[in-house]
């Protein structure tokens, strides 16, 4: 995933002749993408709807001293042509986003329109097997039943979460905002099944576990039950 923004931003170099890749970053928090993006020279607009976070953004941002590139907008997805001009973005985040809005059709239409032309989306998303199989694990059957059959992947009225997805799901909610899909990939595959005393195994064995994260995010079955599903989503 990192890997796949990273060439985004360095293909947007390329393109803008080294102008600052512009980046929106909807419901970014307190910049766990978008202080790294920032550090890489992108000019960051964080929106969100929670001071807190936008709080939280400023402190970390600061720190890494790229407080100067990332803006920090209070806003919210619903309304996000308030905040943020029309097709003004070069790549658009919303990332733990769609699984907590209202609607996350609406959501995936204003970041699309958000995009310049050209430009790619990443949504970010949690996905609904790694849930079930979780839940299955720990023996809470009732919740990996109701995860398996309910419409939006919610285990009950106690779930935080709006919906979770599965690939055939955001592929379809991507391209229902009018989005070309050019990646959809697993994130965080293996890293829950791998035993501590391997990963706590020294750098060679940090490498090997993210060596075979990477194959096993690409591969289609495996991808099924990622904790979260990862998309790149191009407006024509
Ligand atoms: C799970 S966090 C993800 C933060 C960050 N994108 C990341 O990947 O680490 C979800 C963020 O979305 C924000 N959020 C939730 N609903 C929103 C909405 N309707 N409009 C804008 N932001 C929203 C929350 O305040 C929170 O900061």
């Amino acid at each position: 995933m990192h890997r796949a923004l990273l060439a985004e931003v360095d293909a947007l170099r390329a393109r803008h002749h080294g102008r600052a890749p512009r980046v929106l970053d909807v419901g970014g928090g307190s910049g766990a993408w978008a202080v790294p993006l920032a550090r890489l020279g992108c000019a960051v607009t964080v929106v969100d709807n929670s001071p807190n976070a936008l709080a939280a953004l400023h402190r970390r941002a600061r720190e890494a001293g790229v407080d100067g590139l990332v803006d920090a907008v209070q806003g919210d997805v619903d309304a996000l042509a308030d905040v943020a001009p029309v097709g003004g973005a070069d790549l658009v985040l919303g990332h733990g986003l769609l699984e907590v809005v209202d609607d996350a059709g609406a959501a995936v239409d204003a970041l699309a329109r958000a995009a310049a032309p050209g430009s790619a989306v990443s949504v970010l998303v949690a996905g609904r097997y790694a849930a079930v199989l979780a839940r299955t694990l720990s023996g809470r059957l009732a919740e990996a039943r109701a995860l398996l059959t309910d419409p939006h992947g919610r285990f009950g009225p106690d779930d935080a979460l709006r919906r979770r997805l599965d690939a055939t799901g955001l592929r379809a909610l991507l391209e229902g905002g009018g989005l070309r899909v050019e990646l959809l990939q697993g994130d965080g595959v293996l890293d829950a099944w791998v035993p501590g005393s391997v990963r706590d195994g020294g750098p060679a064995a940090a490498r090997s576990v993210a060596e075979l994260e990477a194959l096993a995010a690409a591969a289609a079955p495996l991808r099924e039950v990622a904790a979260r599903l990862h998309a790149l989503a191009r407006l024509p």
